[in-house]
């Protein structure tokens, strides 16, 4: 394809680290696609014949039926999916085929197919993001008033209710998901057309490519089109910040079925066994997708090296672009998949739950309230009083609402029986009646909205 100026050809060795077909024959779609909008383009401007145009999309219809069928071959002398698809038009249709490379480069062609491809696993992690919103709003509605403890520093805090804590991660997905479309909407320009890095003499029509290719308008400048690869940063930098949702779910998950939690059961279909101990089911999906995270994030960091300091425009360098972004992908479809199906199929052990609850004096924030609302005290004085109250069940060993009114009033008498109605878990979190906290009347509407939002039947 080069070699007219050369009186050697590559060795062994510079054909294995110049291929990308290994990895690029994932962008073969993508390639045929532009290739055809390319070369509709050239026919309506007269730049090749439309004869030659008709042969051309003919053909490449071929190479793609082809490809479907058995798989793209992979040749390292022809080094990537460009001069894949382009050699076996040729073959097909003779030397008609090098008319299509008029007007266009490698250049513009890869940054052209890559975006297309980025642009696709975008739609697929939105759909992916919604698959798991909508199993985590499902179980949150049926567990609207499931109470369980809630956790600072993972000591028992305050007691919330199930669907309150679930509804916090369909909030992380949503905005996941905006950073998934706000990377879609910067992508959403068309590098066709830009060829080599300065653009082209050749009267092109960019508007008609991008348009064909569903893009919203050409990229203004030819340099940073061939050479920037932001697009897959945001996609990286919005995949990392989702991974790390995942992993602290999924690190909540792995807790909550192990057996001094106890809180759920994950379904068999995503655990596994030991092959030494009979009674282990273990949270594999869960692990696997905690440990995902940091191989997305390492994908992000190697492509955010790899364009550290290339100058314009563009360099071989930026052929690795792809391996992370490809890997990121695929980890980050799996694991939203696997999430959604261990929200999906979680038994919750609701009993289990509130018992925990029920324990730590969970409810001490709810008698310092108390002697606040009730009492008239300044939060200071009444969080110095509870902190003495919580010390005296300790010594006793009983929960904070067990002890006896005789004992409370000892400590301060200003308090009365009606301090018991405020101590019961149930009293804590319907008392959170806050927008946005954990009261179960709240739990129900934000999923109200939610459903509503990802337009699930009522
Ligand atoms: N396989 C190459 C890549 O992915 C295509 C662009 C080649 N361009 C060049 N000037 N050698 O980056």
């Amino acid at each position: 394809m080069w070699g007219g100026r050369f009186a050697h050809g590559p060795s062994a060795i510079m054909r294995e680290i110049n291929a990308s077909i290994p990895f690029d024959k994932a962008l073969w779609r993508q390639d045929i696609m532009a290739s055809k909008a390319h070369v509709a383009m050239l026919g309506a401007k007269g730049i090749v014949t439309s004869e030659d145009a008709a042969l051309i999309a003919a053909g490449l219809d071929r190479v793609a039926a082809e490809f479907e069928a058995d798989g793209v071959p992979e040749d390292w002398a022809l080094e990537d999916i460009h001069m894949t698809v382009e050699h076996r038009l040729a073959e097909l249709i003779g030397p008609v085929a090098g008319r299509l490379h008029t007007a266009r480069s490698r250049n513009d062609q890869v940054a052209t197919d890559f975006r297309l491809w980025v642009r696709d696993a975008i739609d697929d992690a939105d759909r992916g993001l919604m698959a798991l919103q909508t199993a985590l709003v499902t179980r949150a509605g049926e567990h609207a008033d499931s109470i369980m403890p809630g956790f600072t520093h993972l000591q028992t805090a305050q007691p919330v209710t199930l669907g309150h804590h679930l509804m916090a991660y369909y909030e992380m997905c949503d905005r996941d998901r905006s950073r998934f479309a706000a990377a879609r909407a910067r992508l959403d320009e068309c590098p066709l057309g830009s060829a080599a890095l300065a653009g082209t003499g050749f009267p092109i029509d960019r508007d008609a490519t991008a348009r064909a290719l569903g893009f919203a308008r050409p990229t203004a400048n030819s340099l940073d089109a061939v050479s920037d690869r932001d697009f897959a940063l945001d996609y990286l930098a919005a995949a990392s910040q989702c991974a790390l949702h995942l992993s602290r779910l999924a690190e909540e998950l792995i807790l909550w079925a192990s057996q001094p939690f106890g809180f759920i059961a994950l379904p068999d279909a995503l655990s596994t066994g030991s092959s030494i101990m009979p009674q282990k089911k273990n949270p594999d999906a869960a692990e696997l997708v905690r440990g995902h995270a940091g191989r997305i994030v390492g994908c992000q960091m190697a492509l955010t090296m790899t364009m550290k300091g290339l100058p314009l425009a563009y360099s071989k360098d930026m052929q690795d672009d792809k391996p992370p972004v490809f890997e990121a992908a695929g980890l980050l479809a799996l694991s939203l998949a696997a999430m959604a199906g261990m929200i999906d199929g979680a038994r919750f052990d609701t009993g289990r739950m509130r018992q925990a609850a029920e324990m730590g004096h969970a409810t001490a924030t709810d008698l310092a309230d108390w002697l606040v609302s009730e009492a008239g005290l300044p939060f200071r004085e009444a969080h110095h009083i509870t902190g003495q109250a919580v010390r005296r069940a300790e010594e006793q060993g009983v929960a904070l609402d067990q002890l006896t009114l005789a004992t409370l009033q000892e400590i301060d008498p200003r308090i009365n029986e009606r301090v018991f109605a405020a101590l019961s878990v149930d009293a804590s979190v319907a008392a959170r009646d806050c927008y946005g906290g954990t009261a179960p009347r709240q739990v129900r509407d934000r999923v109200a909205e939610a459903r509503t939002k990802l337009e699930i039947e009522p």
